[in-house]
């Protein structure tokens, strides 16, 4: 049998990865881990050492690993259809009933469900019907999206020029043509003009910004505004109080569809089914993928409301069957991974738990850390939250790039087994565990990630850059 040390030299040669450094980790200049098992809210690693994850996978694994009930589900699936297409009215009995479970615990006049294998092939399709709904109406001008700065919708061409980060643009020649971006809802990082105001100030202002993009733009050009309840791999940022109530108003007013991105706040992770139900959103069209399945299998969805389906319906009317389809569109593994996953949801109550454990998280973050040297925010809202490093809280500095704050806070937490993510854009450390974690598994995580801030605190310190 290899050891662990083996497969990661075998697999330095052999597999490219996904956001890594790709020369460094060839040359093995960046370290390697190879995961062999999972239970709970821990994983193991090939050299037995277990770590807590802090950030259940990339926010997915979200009824925690080892659930022997979903991997049977699947196995018997696997022996009865593997697989069958879902062209022309083709159909598998788990993805009828996984249907029918999403779209009631979506309601919000929720209507059909196409699939998909990732959130970010779930927003490429999002972009085909957006375009298929104007020019079925006779606007076909009417076609850009509007996202937001630090807005995160996947890494494709298309989904990727969604993506509000730089590293997903740059030497990509992403954004494409028709994608706008406008002010992130990030209350933390307004900037100096909007200093003075409250919460429900800026969420208007943000408002304000998209009104004036669209009247620059021209309404008769703007197709939709897709983002996340909650901004996530942008930065774990809660919006601001009232800001979708005052993004919707524009939207209404100048006939733009809205597409919930739901990827990460899908099927409980904020204490409510959906995202959108918690901040009262009335979405066209809903993405969702991660804890659809809790990425026991790959599986995502786009859930289209009544308005734009009735559009749809009457495009193919007039000019046939749809364009679009995957090979693995609703592959019945997948729907049978998550009606089982859905079913522990339900049973078990995670998203009732994500609301009170996470309301224990929040308060401990807060506790732990809002006075804490080295962090200048403190946010979250039920099993999501982040820590933002600042070297000077009052004016809300930034760090020195190269100083690599964050990362170097998120190795510590990994010293000490906690895997806590370093988020791409800014010294934040995010924090999104399974949503079976108790009290007892909060308490262990702030304070293996108190030991980790409070050593990166020491580092700068000594070395001056924190004073
Ligand atoms: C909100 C959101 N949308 C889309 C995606 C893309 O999903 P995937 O990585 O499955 O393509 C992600 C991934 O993190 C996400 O967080």
């Amino acid at each position: 049998m290899s050891t662990h040390q083996e497969l990661i030299d075998r697999d330095r040669k052999v597999t490219f990865h996904a956001s890594t450094h790709l020369r460094d980790f060839a040359h093995g200049d960046v370290p390697g881990r190879v995961i062999t098992g999972g239970k709970g809210i821990n994983i193991v690693d090939k050299d037995g050492r277990e770590m807590i994850d802090g950030f259940a996978g990339l926010y997915c694994v979200n009824i925690g690993y080892g659930r022997t009930e979903v991997a049977e589900a699947i196995y018997r699936q696997a022996l009865e259809l593997s697989y069958y297409h879902t062209y022309v009215g083709h159909s598998n009995e788990p993805l009828i009933e996984l249907s029918e479970k999403i779209l009631k615990l979506a309601g919000m006049g929720m209507s059909k469900v196409y699939y998909g294998m990732s959130g970010s092939d779930a927003n490429e399709t999002q972009l085909k019907i957006v375009r298929y709904y104007n020019n079925v109406l006779g606007r076909p001008q009417k076609k850009k999206v509007i996202s937001r700065s630090r807005g995160y919708h996947g890494s494709g061409i298309a989904s990727g020029s969604l993506t509000g980060l730089p590293t997903f643009h740059n030497h990509f020649d992403l954004p494409i043509e028709t994608i706008r971006h406008t002010e992130a809802p990030y209350y933390y990082r307004r900037g100096d003009a909007e200093a003075g105001m409250s919460e429900r100030e800026f969420a208007r202002h943000c408002a304000t910004k998209l009104e004036e993009m669209i009247l620059h733009e021209g309404p008769e050009t703007v197709a939709a505004f897709i983002g996340e309840p909650v901004l996530g791999t942008g930065g774990i940022v809660p919006p601001p109080e009232g800001y979708w109530e005052e993004i919707q108003k524009v939207l209404a007013k100048y006939d733009v569809l809205l597409i919930a991105d739901e990827v990460v706040t899908g099927f409980g992770r904020i204490g409510t089914d959906f995202g959108s139900h918690y901040y009262g959103m009335k979405p066209d069209l809903i993405t969702v993928a991660k804890g659809l399945t809790s990425a026991y299998q790959p599986l995502s969805g786009v859930i289209v409301g009544d308005k734009v389906w009735r559009v749809l319906e009457q495009g193919t009317g007039e000019f046939g069957p749809i364009g679009h389809g995957w090979t693995y569109s609703g592959h019945p593994l997948g729907a049978a991974a998550g009606l089982a996953n859905l079913a522990i949801i339900e049973r078990e109550g995670l998203a009732q738990n994500a609301a009170e454990t996470g309301a224990y998280l929040q308060q401990q973050m807060h506790k732990t850390f809002a006075d804490h040297p080295l962090v200048g925010n403190v946010r979250g809202i039920g099993l999501l939250a982040a820590l933002e490093f600042s070297p000077d809280k009052a004016n809300r500095e930034h760090f020195a790039p190269s100083l690599k704050v964050g990362a170097r806070v998120s190795n510590a937490a990994l010293e000490e087994n906690l895997i806590a993510r370093a988020m791409p854009h800014g010294d934040i450390l995010g924090f999104a565990p399974p949503l079976v974690v108790n009290r007892g598994e909060i308490d262990e995580i702030v304070a293996r990630a108190k030991r980790a801030v409070d050593k990166v605190t020491d580092e700068l310190t000594r070395s001056g850059d924190l004073k």
